[in-house]
């Protein structure tokens, strides 16, 4: 099963190609990255409007690109995957109607997927991780513990309660003059810094429940910073190491409980899974890897390259719904917000004009054919 995969939810403009075998593994053909960091660097984070318009202007060539890198033409593709949220409207709008579009013409399934549990997957394109797993998903935007049960099937059993994870090493790296994008800026500086010189909080521990929260934290942090102002190196190096330390100790244990919670909901996970931008920071990774050792379970991470945002993954995640007899009408909404847990959850909006079956063919409408359900197709996808 061959998909192309589109990403355009935030500032990387991607496109790639991965194969799903018929036993579950996963080829990745091609796999395209181009990242808007130049476009974005003056402003000092993403802004919305440029991103989607670098979106329009690269997409077409990214994706021609990671055809052409994997061999193939378009009319070999079993499906075409874009991120449909959640994320900043203008790209998602981009690169859904740029799959719609390649859907429409080439006569293949459409996958509309949420870019959450392209993450949540990512560890089964890389290592057949096989369900339930304990996905831990910390990117720019979510952090959270999250029950992985099945394609289509989440249970979310702890989140934060104010910043993401990701969020808050992009203000770290803000405040004390990293630039922009801040996470692997504040993973360098930390590691010549001293994690100890400055005592920050470690909100949420040991806390009965699997939650984070981060603001206390960036608060604390500012307040040392101005307080030793103007800073040296030295100083800006300190204060990552010990909010690094802080944010790793923190997501131990909000980890720990979250393994209980899961044992106690749904038994033994088959693996402790890292996703996201931040699961490829690599503090982040080797705690991991004691508390799954102490835990007595499997710790799954994707190599950091598939951590970061990238079309593999939405691919993958298209590919496994393809595989399930998923697969989603020509009228899909693009959606900024789209928590996971409501991704098995049919599609809102109006009844799709079309459904695309796995051999090309139109129903119209869809819900005359699949009883109604907006974003299913019977067992011709298989
Ligand atoms: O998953 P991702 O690429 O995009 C989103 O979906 O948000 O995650 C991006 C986030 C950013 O906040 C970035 O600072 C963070 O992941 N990040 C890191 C590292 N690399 C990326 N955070 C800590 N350490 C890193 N090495
Ligand atoms: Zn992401």
């Amino acid at each position: 099963m061959l998909v192309l995969g589109i990403e355009t939810t935030c500032d990387e403009t991607a496109a790639a190609v991965v194969e799903r075998h018929d036993d579950g593994r996963a080829t990745i053909l091609a796999n395209v990255v181009l990242s808007q960091i130049a476009e974005h660097a003056a402003f000092g984070g993403v802004v919305p409007e440029i991103a989607a318009r670098a979106h329009v202007e690269a997409l077409d060539l990214v994706i021609a690109t990671a055809m052409a890198e994997a061999g193939r033409d378009f009319g070999a593709l079993d499906g075409v995957a874009a991120a449909a949220g959640p994320g900043l409207i203008g790209g998602v709008i981009v690169g859904l109607i740029t799959a719609k579009v390649i859907a429409l013409v080439h006569k293949k399934p459409l996958m509309a997927v949420n870019h959450l549990e392209a993450h949540a997957l990512t560890v089964r394109l890389t290592d057949e991780t096989p369900f339930p797993y304990c996905l831990f998903l910390a990117s720019g935007g979510h952090t959270q513990i999250v029950a992985v049960r099945g394609v289509g099937d989440y249970v979310r059993l702890g989140t934060t309660r104010d910043d993401a994870i990701g969020e808050a090493f992009d203000k770290t790296a803000k405040l004390l003059g990293l630039g922009y994008p801040g996470g692997q800026r504040v993973e360098r500086e930390a590691a010549r810094g001293d994690p100890f010189r400055f005592n920050l909080p470690r909100p949420m521990l040991g806390r009965q429940d699997a939650d984070f929260s981060l603001s206390g934290l960036k608060t604390a942090l500012r307040l040392e910073a101005e307080k030793i102002a103007p800073l040296t190196h030295q100083d800006v190096a300190d204060l990552c190491a010990s909010f690094q330390l802080a944010v790793v100790e923190m997501v131990v244990d909000r980890l720990r409980y979250g393994l209980r919670i899961f044992r106690e909901r749904f038994g033994v996970p088959c693996a402790l899974v890292a996703a996201g931008g931040v699961a490829a920071n690599d503090a982040i990774r080797k705690a991991l890897l004691n508390l799954a050792a102490q835990e007595r379970v499997a710790l799954m991470v994707p190599p950091p390259s598939l951590c970061t945002d990238n079309a593999a993954m939405i691919a993958w995640a298209g590919a496994e719904r393809l595989a399930q007899g998923l697969c989603d009408g020509l009228d899909s909404s693009p959606r900024a917000r789209w928590p996971l847990d409501q991704v098995g959850a049919p599609l809102p909006g109006p009844r799709p004009h079309a459904t695309v079956k796995a051999d090309g063919a139109a129903l119209s409408p869809a819900g005359e054919e699949d009883g109604g359900s907006s974003n299913t197709v019977p067992s011709a996808v298989a």
